[in-house]
């Protein structure tokens, strides 16, 4: 019998406020209103509120317990979300803590969300590119960036997207040099000239480096949201994806594309799912075809 594996997706995209915790509370949600196990876990470690958009003020456990050893297993966290089939696993708000987690504290953490059986898994990630923020968008194997349509957004994207994939890349490389040489992309210190893909650069430079890179790319797969747009904007939901294959050459399947819309403050104030408070409105109608999408792309991806 073949092991059964958790659809795991992360929500990131570098830049803060771009609607990571609110379209991944609410893609959880439709998810789950499909018939799916969704299970919701708030990495966003240190400034954590996945909990407030489920209209939970105070959650009872924390991720922090499992950290602190103070439940054995990482399914005592887990909190029901009445009236839907989410399990969540409510984050820390203390950002002194949080950042103070060591390796082994990080390894576990992420294991345990990794051995999770549900059958979707939707990380919010918390904004900025530290390196406990990447490789918390690392744990999945679906990687969704969210961006605003705003220039500064996409900048933060795209190097989001070059950060995580450099920093998974690195863990993947035994070699002293090689993994330097990666380290030295990662920190600005080698610059890959203009118009030369990351993935030729690899090929022109070491072959080993380019099929480790190869075998990362191939066991990631990305997608793309574009929030809070205009009609107008709309169109770059296609132009993005080509954008980043021409100038780094990652594949980046789009989800769909949400309107900016005034009731999203609404709903998060009513500390209730905007898909709940409004069925019937076009950004509900959107997040639902996303969540399908998603559902719809996962019948079909194998993990290694
Ligand atoms: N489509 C939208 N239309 C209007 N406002 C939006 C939309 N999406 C998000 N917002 C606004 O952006 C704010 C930030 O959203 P959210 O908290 O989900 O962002 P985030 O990326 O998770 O932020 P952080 O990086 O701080 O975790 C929300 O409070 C909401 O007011
Ligand atoms: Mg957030």
């Amino acid at each position: 019998m073949t092991e059964r594996k958790s659809h795991i997706f992360a929500f990131g995209g570098g830049k803060g406020g771009i609607g990571k915790s609110f379209l991944s509370a609410n893609i959880a949600a439709s998810i789950s209103k499909m018939g799916y196990r969704v299970a919701l876990i708030d990495l966003d470690l240190g400034g954590a509120n996945q909990h407030t958009f489920f209209g939970i003020d105070r959650p009872q456990k924390i991720i922090d317990d499992f950290i602190e050893h103070r439940v054995k297993k990482f399914s005592e966290i887990l909190l029901n979300i009445p009236d839907y089939n989410i399990m969540l696993a409510a984050g820390i708000q203390n950002d002194l803590k949080a950042t103070n987690f060591n390796i082994g504290q990080k390894a576990r953490l992420f294991a345990a969300v990794k051995a999770l059986d549900f059958d979707y898994i939707i990380i919010d990630i918390g904004a900025g590119m530290s390196i406990s923020t990447l490789d918390t968008f690392n744990i999945a194997p679906n990687g969704v960036l969210i961006t605003y349509p705003e220039p500064t957004a996409l900048e933060n994207c795209y190097k989001f997207l070059k950060s995580a994939f450099l920093r998974e890349l690195r863990t993947r490389i035994k070699n002293k040099e090689l993994k330097d040489f990666v380290d030295n992309i990662y920190d600005g210190k080698i610059i890959i000239p203009t118009g030369v893909k990351l993935f030729d650069y690899f090929n022109s430079i070491h072959t080993e480096l380019a099929n480790i890179a190869y075998t990362t790319a191939r066991q990631h797969y990305y997608y793309l949201i574009l929030n809070s747009a205009s009609e107008h904007d709309l169109e770059l939901l296609d132009h993005i994806p080509l954008a980043i294959k021409r100038f780094y050459g990652f594949n980046i399947t789009p989800l769909g594309g949400i309107l900016y819309d005034d009731k999203v403050r609404e709903s998060i104030k009513k500390m209730r799912p905007y898909v709940e408070l409004f069925p019937d409105s076009p950004t509900t109608l959107k997040i639902h075809e996303i969540a399908s999408n998603i559902v719809n792309i996962s019948k079909s991806l194998c993990y290694d």
